[in-house]
């Protein structure tokens, strides 16, 4: 089911991290170290909503570094206010991050909004990187499975098999997300740990559909991932890049990471 070749894909989430001189100085450190270097993945870096326009117009000529939203109202349009709409990232970004565990618990976002975020953006032509994965209590009652399950099977429930083929799926536990207040354990899955919820994902995505349209799935992990330790889970099967915090607002450990998972993907 994952015998196919996957483009690799690095995601940089930088969160609220970067203030807007702070944003562009990274992006052009990260930009000139990549100079030499052959891409071969997808690269993609997320700043906060203000700083998409400038980012996106530092990498206007870069054919290296594509630009995501970290997030998007599942609604098109209304009376939201603080929330930010698709058609106000739609000029600047490419990618979005769907429901990550940070933006579910500040927005209150169920499963359902996840999914129609998901559709909205594939019916708009912009790649979604829907996150799923359990929480420190979860894990703890070893309901890991239930929940992915649960949520795989509700974003699915949506999604068309021509949206599938160009979906992407994040699998980053709660309480392996570095600098979570609530969650945060410090602690990493295993990688065969990860590689069996990869597994898990595709299943139910052949069950919905067939084992083609799974294998063609690009699924990620997230969480604490840094240049020391990224190797060990996308050297497992069926995991096709990763998501990173942390080591992406740290243009040295970014760009290391990048050359090592492209590198071993396939
Ligand atoms: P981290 O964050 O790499 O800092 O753990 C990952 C994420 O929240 O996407």
């Amino acid at each position: 089911m994952d015998d196919m070749a996957h483009k690799a894909l690095i995601v940089g989430n930088w969160k609220m991290e970067l203030a807007h001189k702070a944003s562009l100085e990274h992006v052009r450190a990260v930009k000139k170290l990549l100079r030499n270097v052959e891409i071969l993945a997808d690269v993609v870096v997320c700043p906060a909503f203000p700083q998409l326009p400038e980012v996106a117009a530092a990498l206007k000529t870069s054919t290296k570094i594509q630009v995501g939203a970290q997030a998007v109202h599942w609604e098109e349009q209304g009376a939201f206010t603080g929330a930010v709409a698709i058609a106000q990232v739609k000029p600047f970004a490419a990618w979005c991050i769907v429901g990550h565990s940070e933006t579910r618990e500040l927005t209150n976002m169920s499963e359902e909004h996840v999914r129609d975020t998901a559709m909205l953006l594939l019916k708009h032509g912009i790649t979604p990187i829907v996150c799923v994965g359990e929480s420190l209590v979860e894990r703890q009652a070893e309901k890991t499975v239930e929940r992915v399950t649960e949520q795989i099977g509700t974003l699915l429930s949506g999604v068309t098999r021509a949206g599938l083929a160009k979906l992407v799926v994040a699998y980053e536990p709660i309480w392996a997300i570095s600098g979570n207040l609530k969650d945060g354990t410090g602690e990493m899955p295993d990688p065969s740990d990860v590689a069996e919820i990869v597994l898990l994902i595709r299943k139910l995505t052949a069950t919905r559909f067939d084992a083609e349209a799974a294998g063609r799935l690009r699924v990620i992990y997230g969480g604490s991932v840094k240049p020391e330790n990224v190797s060990a889970y996308v050297s497992e099967p069926g995991v096709n890049g990763v998501l990173l915090g942390s080591a992406s607002i740290n243009a040295v450990q970014f760009v290391e990471i990048v050359k090592k998972v492209q590198g071993l993907v396939d």
